[in-house]
């Protein structure tokens, strides 16, 4: 799985550091949608779901975080921990946030609104919409 991450540029002076985020530009959408997680209790993972066509950049603006990825065909584990990382998420992957510190925020942007009938919450759900059989259906 080829994993898609953004170093933002750092607008730096002696004040500290600004990062401008546009669409289309470093975000490589339209931007429809910003949501965050805080105050994430230890030890929660959040996500278990993936999107019929939702397309989404993940930063940890503050703290550190963890996301699984699985697109059916292999997992991978990638690290935020600075704000001015983005992790791109392509719909049909299944994901997971976990490993939240005590002090992460977790913000994400969206190509569209709120819409529960993208999502996918059932992981061998997730395996036939992309066209893999499930394990216990084999
Ligand atoms: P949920 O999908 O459970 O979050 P996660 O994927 O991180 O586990 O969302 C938590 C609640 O927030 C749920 O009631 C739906 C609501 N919600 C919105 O109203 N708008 C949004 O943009 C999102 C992402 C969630």
């Amino acid at each position: 799985m080829k994993i898609v991450t953004f170093d933002f540029e750092e607008h730096g002076d002696e004040r500290g550091i600004l990062i401008s985020l546009e669409e289309n530009h470093n975000i490589p959408f339209n931007i429809r949608r910003c949501y965050f997680m805080y105050n994430t209790q230890p030890g929660v993972s959040r996500g278990f779901h993936a999107h019929k066509t939702l397309r989404q950049v993940l930063i940890c603006v503050k703290g550190s975080c963890r996301v699984l990825l699985d697109d059916g065909e292999e997992k991978q584990l990638v690290t935020l921990d600075r704000p001015n990382k983005g992790l791109y998420i392509a719909s049909d992957t299944w994901r997971v946030m976990q490993d939240f510190s005590e002090d992460a925020v977790l913000m994400v942007l969206a190509d569209q609104l709120y819409d529960e009938s993208d999502y996918i919450r059932d992981y061998d759900a997730f395996l036939r919409h992309i066209g893999k059989k499930p394990e216990r259906d084999a």
